[in-house]
């Protein structure tokens, strides 16, 4: 299996995409985590622990597969009872016992971190209320111009975003298919009359004739909270970006010991 091996401020440079972070925002603050056990899976940053927690959850398992990450998150969430963290590999292990799962394991390239592993895994444990859960996918490729700086400079002066900018000296933007940016323009290459090719649950196996035909890569995905995707994220967002994300964001930064 191809794991994306990630650095703490490359984890920290996705919450910057805010299309990204409010979609998880947005459904981890709607009321579904009340009461719950969420399971975190592949925590990475620690976000969406942080966002399960102000949605109310009792209790959150953060799993990730990286002991670093992992060392991370017990600093992070050290001082809260409700936090527990959980050194596994998602694809092969037991998966700790919840009432919600939520991942964000799609990756640029949808295959990246074993997402098909991983839903098997769960499946074989009888794990079905996981989300994100739906997938359109399309053939296609994604490439970006220069990074759109937000434009909220009440926002960018706050001085925890600011020391958050420069903790995070290597900034890399994230959720995007780059490779010699910052020259090129947004190139969104969709086929015409049809622009998503497949929807997928991905709790069932991703069918074969599906799975020949993307390329790593080369795949342009939506991903769903619901089946509608009135909540959703995508891999062609021009402004990911952009520090305005609508979570209670600097709250979560304060939480991250930068020193
Ligand atoms: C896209 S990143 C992080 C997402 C995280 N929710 C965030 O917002 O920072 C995916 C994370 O999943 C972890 N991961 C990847 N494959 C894994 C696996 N097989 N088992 C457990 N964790 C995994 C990575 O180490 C990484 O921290």
């Amino acid at each position: 299996m191809y794991l994306v091996d990630y650095t703490i401020s490359q984890l920290h440079s996705l919450i910057g995409d805010w299309a990204r972070t409010n979609a998880y925002a947005d459904f981890l603050l709607s009321g579904v985590c009340s009461g719950k056990t969420v399971v975190d899976c592949g925590a990475g940053s620690g976000v969406c622990t942080y966002l399960a927690l102000r949605g109310g959850a009792r209790r959150v398992i953060a799993c990730d597969i990286s002991s670093e990450i992992c060392d991370y998150l017990e600093s992070v969430f050290e001082h809260d009872y409700r936090v527990s963290v959980c050194q596994l590999d998602l694809c092969n292990e037991q998966i700790p016992e919840g009432d919600l799962y939520i991942h964000e394991l799609i990756g640029n390239a949808l295959y990246g971190e074993g997402i098909n592993e991983i839903f098997a895994n769960m499946r074989s444990q009888g794990i079905g209320n996981i989300y994100p859960r739906y997938a359109r996918v399309t053939n296609g490729y994604v490439t970006s111009g220069k990074p759109k700086p937000s434009d909220n400079m009440d926002y960018m002066l706050r001085s925890e975003v600011i020391d958050f900018i420069q903790y995070n000296e290597h900034y890399e933007w994230s959720n995007c298919l780059i490779h010699d940016w910052p020259d090129l323009d947004w190139n969104f290459a969709l086929p015409e009359n049809n622009p998503w090719l497949w929807l997928l649950d991905l709790r069932q196996p991703v069918p074969d004739r599906v799975k020949d035909q993307l390329h790593p890569g080369d795949v342009i995905w939506e991903v769903g909270f619901d089946n509608q995707f009135k909540n959703s994220y995508t891999n062609v967002n021009p402004e990911c970006n952009n520090w305005n994300t609508r979570t209670p964001y600097i709250e979560f930064i304060k939480c991250c010991n930068f020193n």
